[in-house]
């Protein structure tokens, strides 16, 4: 079994992506049995953001972060995006077999033309072919590597469910080679809520950064909104943002120590404290392989480079197989019906009409248009239909007294044609 996800790199990692991410990601990725690919999505990063020095930045603290929250390269693939030419190769040809409906349908593109048409503008006012394209690239991050289980949140189902059309359609008309990904949503993390209470987010301004300095998470720590009860009277654990971000770090007896804490009327700077020291417990010791990853590009440079080459080692020749599925291949080389459209394209036809005599016909053409033989007339499209069935069951001389041979062609031919027809089947 397969797991893959992609981590687009724009922003800097906060606490809310830690609890709901990384941290279960992590965990996941030590269990056996599985292969477990983490890539850091920076082609998709571009979709979002123009600016290069933080597009760099981002990748830079993002693959720090992962790694100093345990992610072991050695076990997993790691690697970025943008080292593998192979994703791009891909991306066109998935882009070939995709309905431009399937991807009008993309609920991020939808919502940007709603917005504009809403403001009263071009519905397609500010709107990159990036945006549209999104689904095609992520599929091609997928397929690549055969992956069955992809680790989202709800919002990339759609995503998911896209790159599964874009592998079916590919297999109709090349042959089995993509393998139909499924999400994998985990519905047990929890969702960190943010300084002032909502989700934590960087739209919001309500993060509290997870690699900031001590001091400055302390400080971030301190400005979480709580209500004005006064020490020693006793506080609501609902509805706390701080309860809940506690309890996101907190053991099962550290939350209920905490919970009572609350009844006995605990101070909030109190609680504070008891929360960064908590958060700190588990965070400390990665923020210092973070800060000394950070300070040291050359060496994430060298893991980046050395997953790259782990992951290129699967990718190369898939995408060589890929290539030559498609035709794009050695002119020398021998074209073989690889695809079940061509292998289709190489058997005989039945082809079934209606006369202007009002009565129904089928013929049977073979796979280079020759017509082999015509049928008589028959009352109904049903009797004509029963009548191929029968044929195509148990040969010429099931429904044979049907049947016209063409000019030149004898009983043999069509028996022929007939059992190419059944093993096609
Ligand atoms: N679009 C994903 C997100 O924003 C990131 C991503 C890119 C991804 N390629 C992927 C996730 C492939 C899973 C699989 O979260």
């Amino acid at each position: 079994m397969r797991f893959l996800t992609g981590i687009t790199t724009t922003g800097t990692p906060h606490l809310g992506n830690y609890v709901g991410a990384i941290r279960p990601a992590v965990q996941a990725s030590r269990r056996t049995g599985t292969e477990n690919f983490y890539f850091l999505a920076d082609y998709h990063a571009l979709i979002k953001c123009d600016e290069p020095a933080r597009i760099q930045r981002s990748t830079l603290e993002i693959a720090a972060c992962w790694l100093a929250a345990g992610l072991d390269p050695e076990r997993v693939f790691f690697y970025r995006q943008s080292d593998l030419p192979e994703v791009t190769e891909l991306t066109w040809l998935l882009t070939c077999v995709t309905g431009k409906g399937l991807l009008n349908r993309a609920h991020a593109y939808k919502a940007a033309v709603d917005k504009n048409v809403a403001a009263g503008s071009d519905p397609d006012a500010d709107v990159t072919a990036g945006l549209f394209m999104y689904p095609v690239l992520m599929a091609a991050d997928i397929l690549l590597f055969k992956a069955h289980k992809i680790p989202v949140g709800r919002d990339q189902v759609q995503h998911i469910e896209m790159a599964r059309d874009m592998a079916q359609s590919f297999n109709h008309l090349y042959g089995e080679h993509f393998v139909a990904p499924e999400a994998a949503v985990d519905e047990s993390v929890a969702m960190l809520p943010g300084l002032d209470g909502r989700k934590m987010s960087k739209s919001y301004d309500n993060i509290i950064a997870l690699f900031a300095p001590r001091e400055q998470m302390r400080k971030q720590i301190a400005g979480i909104v709580t209500d004005s009860r006064a020490p020693g009277e006793p506080k609501q654990v609902e509805g706390s943002a701080l309860f809940q971000i506690y309890q996101a770090f907190a053991s099962q007896e550290e939350t209920e120590a905490l919970r009572r804490a609350y009844a006995d009327g605990i101070a909030w700077g109190e609680a504070k404290q008891l929360l960064f020291e908590r958060i700190d417990r588990e965070i400390a010791p990665m923020r210092e392989r973070h800060d000394a990853l950070v300070g040291n590009p050359a060496e994430l440079e060298r893991i980046l480079r050395e997953g790259v080459d782990k992951a290129r080692a699967l990718a190369r020749p898939f995408m060589a197989e890929l290539r030559s599925a498609v035709g794009l291949r050695h002119l020398a080389s021998r074209a073989v019906p690889a695809s079940a459209k061509a292998a289709k394209a190489a058997l005989p036809v039945f082809k079934q009409y209606r006369e202007a005599d009002g009565r129904h016909y089928f013929k049977l053409v073979d796979a280079d248009g020759r017509l082999l033989a015509q049928s008589t007339g028959f009352e109904s499209p049903q009797q004509a239909g029963r009548t191929v069935a029968q044929l195509k069951k148990s040969g010429f001389g099931a429904g044979g007294s049907a049947l016209q041979l063409a000019p030149g062609v004898v009983a043999g031919d069509v028996e022929a044609a007939l059992r190419t027809l059944a093993q096609g089947d």
